[in-house]
């Protein structure tokens, strides 16, 4: 791989800056020199967004002692990059974005864009054990986009050797609002989400509607054109329903998704040897209590037997089904989707890992009793692989981590998401089970917009990172529809989770692409 840089502006800053906008520009300066970490010169103010990010500003560093190991840097080189730099965790050399054949000296002058600058102070990376992640510059990386392993039916390499550029089949067998907002709003507006959709219209309209778009929504068409960009596994989204009739009180429908989904799996993997993760994503009683496993504000699989048995009779009829397949060695099938005991990130106890512990070992049981070989994928519930380690380390063979990365909460800027996504798929590469991000997506939390490059390169950059780092992962969503606007310009949700309209406008790559990658 070889990496250069285009432009490299690092400023080293004291965690306990506060956050500041671009119009506070003036301000940042005035607090970058009482950091005497760096100082800037002629900063002019800038009034909006756009002047900002057309203004340069050559930065004068002075690299501290005690927080760079200057024997890599020349004398005002353009490198720093702290946060705080008592914590080591926290610090980040740009030596690490280096590739080995480089040096520092290879670094240009320095330029930088002041709404960049903006991002560098109180920047919080949007979740994860650490704040305060500052950046690195525009160090881009040209990266060829990888003729992507499509193993033929039944000869899947196991997740250890094989990495995945695929797709989220979502809101196709669970559907949400956000999603396809028109499917609601024609049919039954004031639902929230599946089983108030089917509450609201009486399950036989609910059904032959849905009926219809089982067929309709996801078509050999759809498969085709991933598979034309080297997309080379689905993640399925499916309810216990699909597999069992709904528990009394909730008002879901079962028919013939389960068919569709098989229909629809058997021929990308006939025809595009792609690789399909079944993923059981509405528990029986609510696993996390969002619109995404089917009911919202349900939350009663926790510490209850009922729920615990009847999921794993939903485990053993997914088994069974998937090894009913013509290409059963090519599915992993996942055991549970996003599960958070309480309504907030980060809520989990001892206890509640201890509860998704003793799920897993009874799931992984059911499946090894049907298959010694089938991948299962667990979800790590948003706390990170490793956490599962002293758990799960040297278990099973075929044990996979299914984790996701999203960047729309937690403070992350669009043109610079990119490096707090690097940082995980690093971070969690030594975990001892393989690793994929069963869900990502583009949307930033600040400065969403179409004017420029930040999708692409957030795009690109996360696709080669969770390559390079770990097993790949899905792209939240193969189609998306949603008109909430997001960006700072008025622009809507989708263009940042419809995988179909990134595709349409050449943010995704295609296989043999050359590519720029800011990890
Ligand atoms: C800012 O710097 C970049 C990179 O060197 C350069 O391409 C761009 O033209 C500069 N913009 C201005 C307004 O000087
Ligand atoms: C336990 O789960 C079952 C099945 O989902 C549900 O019917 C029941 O209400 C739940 N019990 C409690 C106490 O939440
Ligand atoms: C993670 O693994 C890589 C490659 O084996 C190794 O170079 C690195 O030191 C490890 N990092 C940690 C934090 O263990």
């Amino acid at each position: 791989m070889k990496a250069t840089f285009f432009t490299a502006g690092l400023v080293g800053l004291t965690a306990a800056l506060p956050q500041a906008s671009i119009q506070e520009s003036s301000s940042i300066v005035a607090q970058t020199s009482t950091t005497s970490i760096a100082s800037l010169q002629d900063v002019p103010q800038a009034t909006s967004l756009a002047q900002a990010a057309a203004v340069n500003v050559t930065l004068a560093v002075e690299v501290p002692a005690e927080v760079l190991d200057t024997t890599s840097l020349k004398s005002n080189s353009p490198a720093i990059l702290t946060t705080n730099p008592t914590e080591s965790e926290e610090y980040l050399s740009l030596a690490d974005f280096l590739a080995p054949d480089l040096s520092m000296d290879d670094i240009p002058a320095v330029s930088v864009s002041k709404r960049d600058l903006s991002a560098l102070f109180g920047h919080s990376v949007s979740r994860g054990p650490f704040v305060n992640f500052l950046k690195v510059q525009k160090v881009i990386v040209f990266w060829t986009c990888p003729e992507w392993i499509h193993p033929v039916p039944n000869t899947f390499p196991g997740w250890r050797n094989y990495k995945s550029n695929g797709v989220n089949l979502g809101g196709w067998h669970v559907l949400e609002k956000n999603i396809q907002p028109s499917f609601f709003n024609d049919n039954a507006p004031s639902a929230i989400d599946e089983d108030s959709f089917c509450e609201t219209l009486g399950l036989a309209k609910c059904g032959a509607l849905l009926e219809e778009r089982y067929k309709t929504y996801i078509t050999e068409k759809d498969i085709d054109n991933f598979a034309s960009y080297g997309i080379n596994t689905l993640r399925i989204p499916i309810g216990y329903w699909a597999y069992m009739p709904a528990i009394a009180g909730d008002h879901y429908y079962t028919g013939g998704q389960k068919l569709a989904m098989q229909k629809i799996a058997r021929y990308a993997i006939a025809k595009h040897n792609m690789h399909v993760v079944v993923d059981l994503h509405g528990l029986p009683g609510g696993q996390n209590g969002l619109d995404n496993q089917g009911k919202t504000g349900q939350l009663t699989w926790w510490n209850n037997q009922t729920a615990f048995d009847l999921s794993l009779e939903m485990v053993r009829k997914a088994t069974d089904d998937i090894l009913a397949q013509p290409h059963s060695g090519s599915y992993t099938i996942s055991l549970i989707n996003e599960p958070l005991p309480a309504l907030y990130f980060f809520g989990q106890t001892k206890d509640s890992i201890a509860y998704l512990n003793k799920y897993y070992a009874a799931a992984l049981k059911e499946v090894r009793q049907r298959s010694k070989t089938l991948p299962v994928a667990i979800a790590d519930g948003f706390i990170g692989p490793q956490t599962w380690d002293p758990y799960w380390t040297n278990v099973d063979d075929h044990l996979v981590i299914d984790t996701h990365l999203y960047f729309f909460v937690g403070g992350s800027y669009s043109y610079d998401a990119a490096y707090g996504a690097c940082y995980l798929a690093k971070s969690y590469q030594n975990a001892s089970n393989p690793t994929f991000i069963g869900e990502w997506s583009i949307q930033a939390t600040n400065f969403n917009h179409l004017g420029d490059n930040t999708r692409r390169d957030f795009y690109r950059s996360q696709l080669q990172a969770y390559s390079q780092y770990l097993q790949g992962g899905m792209f939240w969503n193969g189609k998306h529809d949603g008109d909430t606007v997001v960006g700072d310009d008025g622009s809507a949700q989708k263009y940042y989770w419809s995988w179909e309209i990134l595709a349409s406008e050449g943010i995704v790559p295609r296989p043999g692409d050359k590519l720029e990658s800011l990890c």
